[in-house]
């Protein structure tokens, strides 16, 4: 299984303005099949408290940050998002929560599948018990 990792996009600067990109399965190892957002995010606000049993995930701080908590059944690891040029890979089967986010942030999230409710793993303890089964 692959690990969390913080993935270094392309920037090409400019004085006109700095630009980024994503592309599937190069830069991100997994092809696109949902693109969603969090923003408008209230102060104090969490966002996920939950996993997916078989759904990979990019998530960058498009403006603004926030912290990504990820739970690998095991321990805590915590990442802070800050900058458009760079986002965090999340495999499968990692239990994870974003909070918090500044004002006006904005989480732009790639993923492999289309939403599906049955994708969702919403309680910890079921989370740690399948995770450390397997
Ligand atoms: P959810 O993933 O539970 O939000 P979060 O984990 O960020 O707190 O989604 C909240 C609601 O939005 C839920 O009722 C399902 C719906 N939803 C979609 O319809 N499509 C999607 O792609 C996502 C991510 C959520």
């Amino acid at each position: 299984m692959l690990n969390p990792e913080i993935i270094q996009l392309p920037k090409i600067l400019d004085d006109r303005g700095n630009l980024s990109f994503i592309e599937e399965s190069n830069h991100i190892p997994f092809k696109i099949e949902r693109t969603y957002w969090i923003y408008d995010v209230p102060g104090g606000e969490r966002r996920g408290g939950h996993a997916y049993s078989d759904l990979q995930e990019f998530i960058v701080a498009l403006s603004g940050s926030f912290d990504v908590v990820l739970h690998d059944g095991t321990k805590e690891l915590r990442f802070h998002l800050n900058r458009s040029y760079y986002g965090l890979y999340i495999p499968k089967m990692m239990w994870r929560e974003l909070e918090n986010f500044s004002t006006n942030s904005l989480a732009l999230i790639l993923a492999d599948k289309k939403y599906s409710e049955e994708a969702y793993i919403r309680n910890f303890d079921e989370f740690v018990q399948k995770r450390n089964a397997g």
